[in-house]
């Protein structure tokens, strides 16, 4: 089984436990798109892990890949890699990276830094892909090799084609970054990130799975354009686990998630952080910008959303709660 884990909003729907969690029975995690611009926040043995390059799977002593859609800032991924194996107690990440992923460069950081207006991470992913897509960057498999290339330090296994788990016939989840309405081409451009949020080679998935959280939140600038809910960021540390800014929040907007839907098609979603609508007094969904529905209790929401998306068979609480099935 070959399982795919998308954001159905604006990143920060809760990835990186959703994948932690279905990814128990696979061999492989694979992630295929962005760079440090993710921000995964994964629970194992009672350490807490913030991974911005790393799939879910390397602290759980998975082999994982950065496949050929991802950007690389090196630099930073050695120093995630050193934290992993501090954590883990000197056990190594048992890492693969594609010869064809490109790398950041310092020159992407200073663009990045000046801004393009739309509230970026900073951590050069548009300038990354832009040299790429202007046939002007630099591959992973160039840096490779370079004589004090960091990527040997970390004891990479470099591959060329498709993740070697493929060949193998292993199987993998696949954990994408960011969220739909993020994604290059199907996003609120030109408020999004600069890459598509779907794999580019359809590797044998067998289970799509979204994931959405109760409600909306958004870092850096452009829509939602509905109005924020007062307390909302602070009842859910909405707080980005990659820049540390205040992510703005809404309720759900039902519209997008349709959309979204429309896209992925999952065979299953999982509804995260529903603790967090306990702590306000009303609970609401956005119908249409200007229709509001509202609930009294977290139950009556639930009743409702997953009466609207049937696809829901997971809710979760936060911020490491156990996945519990539904349907
Ligand atoms: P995860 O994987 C939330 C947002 C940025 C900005 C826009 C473009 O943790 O869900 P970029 O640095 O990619 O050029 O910024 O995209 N953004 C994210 N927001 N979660 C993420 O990742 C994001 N990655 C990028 O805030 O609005
Ligand atoms: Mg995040």
């Amino acid at each position: 089984m070959n399982t795919l884990v998308v954001g159905l909003q604006y990143g920060d729907e809760g990835k990186g436990r959703v994948s932690a969690h279905f990814g128990k029975d696979h061999e492989w995690y694979v992630r295929f798109n962005g760079g440090p611009n993710a921000g995964h926040t994964v629970y194992h043995d009672g350490v807490k892990y913030a991974l911005h390059h790393f799939p879910s799977g390397a602290v759980l002593g998975k082999k994982v890949a950065l496949d050929a859609g991802m950007v690389i800032d090196v630099t930073k991924l050695f120093k995630e890699w050193a934290e992993i194996v501090k954590h883990m107690k000197g056990k190594q990440p048992k890492l693969y990276v594609s010869k064809d992923a490109h790398m950041i460069q310092y020159d992407h950081l200073v663009r990045d830094e000046e801004g393009s207006g739309i509230g970026s991470t900073k951590r050069g992913i548009a300038y990354a892909y832009g040299d790429k897509v202007l046939r002007e960057g630099e591959k992973a498999g160039d840096e490779y090799a370079k004589e004090y290339s960091p990527l040997r330090a970390m004891g990479v296994k470099m591959y060329s084609g498709l993740p070697p788990c493929i060949y193998d016939g292993e199987s993998a989840l696949y954990e994408g970054a960011q969220g739909i309405m993020l994604d290059i081409d199907y996003g609120h451009y030109p408020y999004v990130t600069s890459s598509s949020v779907f794999p580019s080679v359809i590797h044998n998935i067998t289970k799509r799975i979204g994931v959405m959280k109760a409600y909306t939140s958004r870092v850096g600038n452009g829509p939602p354009m509905y109005p924020e809910v007062e307390g909302l960021s602070e009842a859910g540390d909405e707080f980005g686990t990659t820049t540390g800014r205040r992510r703005r929040c809404t309720w759900l907007i039902l519209k997008e998630l349709e959309y979204a839907i429309s896209l992925l098609q999952p065979d299953e979603i999982v509804l995260t952080k529903v603790d967090i609508l306990d702590k306000l007094n009303t609970i609401g969904v956005w119908m249409a910008p200007d229709e509001l529905v509202e609930f009294k209790t977290r139950q009556e929401f639930e009743n409702f959303i997953t009466t609207v998306f049937p696809q829901i068979t997971w809710i979760s609480d936060s911020p490491d709660g156990e996945l519990r099935r539904v349907k």
